[in-house]
């Protein structure tokens, strides 16, 4: 089995036929935990939403391969299926479905393997622990009437539950308080421990980042990648700003 888990090669995906991702290359591998930093408008989001297969975003050229499979030719289901995760940087709210059902039926869609409901409360209880969620939360209705930290909280009780062999964590700091940001903060060490799974950070926060292990940064601007480096590249841009990577090669590829 190779170290590499997801390994993006000259990746350029546009939006409504505007450019936005440009060649972008680079690997992550089993056990690694990877940031993704870059200006509002970078393409960040952009990057998670065409490796799920979100239609609105057309891959215009370059590979993706995802434990050795070519992860562009499997539809949007399949890609869920195959253990990829992605917290959403606006939740959305699903009248109709609670929060326990919707998990249950992702985690039976995954494995394909019906689960006894009384081995699931039980995790879930467990991982609503971790996330100091009240039980109640997991009988609500998807997101309708959370608040927004809320809403940040029950998509990482989804990454605790399903274990997805790579998560996208879309801004899932942005909007938490303080105490709210160490919760979730050890609820990502909890996935982190599983040395298989793979994470990939999106954020503008180093609250988040304090107590999580990072083994790479990558620094997007102008949807190019500018910069990669290891934890400290963070610590750098969150002291001086992405200025000076503008300067090196965020010319403006949209126009
Ligand atoms: N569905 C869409 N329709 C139109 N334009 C889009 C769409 N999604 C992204 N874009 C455009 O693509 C560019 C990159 O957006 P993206 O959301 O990927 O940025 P980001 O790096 O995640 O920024 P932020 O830090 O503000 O979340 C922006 O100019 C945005 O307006
Ligand atoms: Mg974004």
């Amino acid at each position: 089995m190779s170290n590499t888990l997801l390994s993006i090669k000259n990746l350029s995906v546009s939006v409504e036929d505007k450019p936005i991702l440009h060649e972008l290359t680079f690997d992550v591998g089993r056990g690694e935990t990877h940031l993704l930093m870059g200006p509002n408008g970078a393409g960040k989001s952009t990057l998670g939403n065409a490796l799920m297969g979100n239609p609105h975003y057309h891959v215009d050229s370059g590979n993706v391969t995802f434990d050795g499979e070519d992860l562009l030719a499997k539809p949007v289901n399949e890609r869920a299926k195959a253990g990829i995760f992605m917290s959403f940087q606006n939740p959305i709210e699903v009248p109709g479905i609670t929060l326990a059902n919707f998990i249950r039926t992702s985690l039976e869609q995954r494995t394909g393997k019906k689960i006894r409901i009384w081995d699931f409360r039980k995790e879930l209880r467990k991982a609503l622990d971790v996330l100091q969620m009240d039980p109640s939360y997991a009988d609500r209705d998807l997101n309708v009437g959370f608040s927004g930290g809320e809403k940040k909280k029950a998509e990482i009780l989804q990454l605790l539950m399903l274990k997805p062999s790579l998560a996208i964590l879309d801004e899932t700091d942005s909007g938490l308080d303080v105490d709210a940001v160490r919760t979730v903060s050890r609820g990502i060490q909890e996935y982190q421990k599983d040395k298989d799974s793979a994470l990939i950070i999106i954020t503008h926060n180093m609250g988040i980042l304090s107590s999580l292990h990072v083994d790479a940064t990558h620094v997007l601007v102008n949807g190019t990648i500018v910069a990669n480096g290891d934890g400290s590249l963070a610590e750098d841009i969150n002291r001086n700003g992405f200025g000076a990577y503008e300067k090196n090669g965020g010319e403006n590829h949209a126009e």
